[in-house]
């Protein structure tokens, strides 16, 4: 297991799920940690577990938060690593969704994430040292999912960009890797309105934990794209040779349908 010591990691998304996991195996191969997301007794958790860290507490989803964000955490510090994670869905029908919950997903899934991105490449450019960043996309990626149709366009948006950027990045020190999950055991699916799947989105399940290993494997091997499990590998391998359309419906067969009732709220406000 290479060693991060010395390195200082900002982690958005960190008060659960596979943001709380990458913390968690950041802290085990040394690195020194700076978490933030809305919940700040959450956070101060996993804090804890990961035997400290810089915690700020702040919302994503506005205009200010990845500036807020970006400089409370140079404040301690320069950002060696930086892992864009924080994220969310909404498994629901595009009519079916307030334009409040929508532009919310499009500020912190791309604007807060993007802007993350260029306040870290800025603060490296022309400099030698190794530094990494790492963007959570999602096999959503991959094609066009009905119910979850801006969510998983905010997703090809990561990956695109990313990859983009990675290869832009190429020869330089600091290198971008773009992690696309499939589903995972997190809160995501609750919050999502989610989870009455169909048998292959049950059966490659994976946990945060699984997740977390793979994307900090990846991202010190300097890797341009990768999509934890085999299933889900094969799964976003396998769109290349069937129409979009195809595709597209494919996965709405995978999901299922939303569940009845209305979405949860959005909660987590910032303390
Ligand atoms: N679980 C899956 O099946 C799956 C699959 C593919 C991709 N992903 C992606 O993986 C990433 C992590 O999701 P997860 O599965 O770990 O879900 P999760 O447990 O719900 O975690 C989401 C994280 O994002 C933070 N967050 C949400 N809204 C925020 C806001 N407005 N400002 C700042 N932080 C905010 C949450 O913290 P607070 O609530 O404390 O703010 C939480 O720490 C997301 O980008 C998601 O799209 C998940």
């Amino acid at each position: 297991m290479s060693s991060l010591t010395g390195k200082r990691a900002l982690v958005t998304g960190a008060s659960s799920g596979i943001g709380a996991a990458i913390a968690r195996e950041l802290a085990a191969r040394g690195a020194s940690l700076v978490l933030t997301a809305r919940r700040k007794a959450e956070l101060d958790t996993i804090a804890t577990s990961c035997g400290g860290a810089q915690v700020i507490p702040a919302d994503l989803g506005t205009r200010d938060g990845a500036a807020i964000v970006w400089n409370a955490a140079i404040a301690g510090g320069p950002i060696d690593i930086l892992v864009n994670n924080a994220g969310f869905g909404a498994f629901r029908p595009f009519d079916d969704t307030d334009w409040s919950r929508d532009a919310e997903m499009i500020q912190l899934n791309m604007t807060a994430l993007v802007e993350l991105c260029k306040r870290f490449v800025m603060s490296h450019k022309g400099k030698p040292e190794r530094r990494y960043l790492v963007n959570i996309a999602s096999i959503g990626a991959y094609q066009s999912v009905p119910n979850m149709a801006l969510y998983s366009a905010s997703k090809a948006f990561v990956r695109n960009f990313t990859e983009g950027l990675h290869d832009e990045l190429a020869g330089s020190a600091l290198s971008a890797t773009c992690i696309c999950p499939g589903g995972t055991k997190t809160a995501f699916h609750d919050a999502a309105g989610a989870g009455n799947y169909g048998w292959v989105a049950n059966v490659s399940m994976m946990t945060a934990e699984q997740v977390a290993q793979i994307s900090v494997r990846a991202m010190v091997g300097g890797r341009r794209t990768v999509i934890p499990g085999f299933i889900n590998k094969i799964a976003c391998w396998s769109v290349r040779l069937v129409p979009r359309w195809f595709a597209s419906l494919m996965s709405r067969r995978v999901l299922g349908k939303p569940r009845a009732g209305a979405l949860p709220p959005r909660t987590g406000a910032a303390a």
